[in-house]
């Protein structure tokens, strides 16, 4: 359905999942797989087209999807997103996964303040807000799951992108905060981690790391289904003593000393 469509969308009993940046790479595996697993998926991202794209591929995986665009690096796009959310689903939204993501890498001293902020935006306060839009209902249901994806850079430092890794590290304490506020009203937060992911991404340079990913334990870079795989177990019932955990899928990478 597309967000111009804006009918209810009408299934009962049905869940719905909603993947932000599923209009490429990681956030599409994941729609793609969550609507294989029996979700009604929102799709989206701010290219109309791909979203579009998405949608007809959760569609020929069997499931419905809807497809509003929204620049989550902008509140009153966030606030939009939700209230259009609201409108169209009238299953319950049972899992949300905070994927969007991307950004510019500078040395501290030349990022303008611009690109922080959008950071921030982007992978710490939109999660926050429709978070802050959609838990209280999993909680009132006494189910829901929140994946949040994180990055390496979490944990390890690399020159030249603190604003991007600040941010991710702010979303990965979410998860354990929202662990401790939702936890025990039935809703589990988790973060998966990607190493190296060969999506759109990366594209422009998956070359220069051929070496490198050969290197790793699982001798190859990640596939998008790798992490969209991550996901989609840790919302399944098979994880459901799965509260506050980082799943890492790097291949090995953050596990063997370079030597
Ligand atoms: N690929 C890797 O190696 C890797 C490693 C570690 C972590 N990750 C994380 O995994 C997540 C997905 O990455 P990916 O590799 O699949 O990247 P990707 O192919 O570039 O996809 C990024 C997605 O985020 C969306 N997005 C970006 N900025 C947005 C904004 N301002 N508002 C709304 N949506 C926005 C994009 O949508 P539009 O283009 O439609 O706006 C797109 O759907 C990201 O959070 C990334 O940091 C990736």
């Amino acid at each position: 359905m597309s967000e111009h469509s804006h009918s209810r969308v009408s299934a009962p009993g049905s869940s719905w999942a909603l993947v932000t940046g599923s209009t490429s790479g990681i956030g599409h595996a994941t729609a793609v797989g969550l609507a294989a697993d029996g979700y009604s998926v929102i799709v989206t991202g701010r290219d109309r087209d791909r979203a579009a794209e998405t949608r007809r591929s959760v569609e020929a995986a069997g499931g419905r999807a809807f497809d509003p665009v929204a620049d989550l690096g902008d509140s009153a796009a966030v606030r939009g997103l939700v209230a259009q959310v609201r409108d169209v689903i009238d299953g319950p939204l049972d899992v949300l996964v905070h994927n969007a993501g991307g950004g510019a890498f500078a040395p501290t001293e030349s990022t303008p303040e611009e690109t922080y902020d959008a950071a921030f935006n982007l992978h710490a306060k939109a999660p926050f807000m429709l978070t802050g839009a959609f838990a209280p209902a999993m909680a009132g249901r006494g189910r829901g799951a929140i994946v949040n994806v994180g990055s390496l850079s979490t944990s390890m430092a690399a020159a030249g992108t603190a604003a991007f890794q600040a941010s991710k590290a702010a979303l990965s304490m979410m998860t354990k905060s929202w662990t401790a506020e939702y936890g025990p009203r039935g809703v589990r937060v988790n973060s998966v981690d990607p190493g190296f992911i060969l999506s759109p991404a990366n594209e422009g340079i998956r070359d220069m790391y051929g070496t490198y990913l050969a290197s790793l334990p699982a001798g190859r870079g990640g596939a998008p289904e790798d992490v969209a795989n991550a996901v989609r177990f840790l919302v399944s019932p098979e994880a459901s003593y799965i509260n506050g955990a980082t799943l890492t899928v790097d291949g090995g990478k953050t596990a063997v000393v370079p030597m």
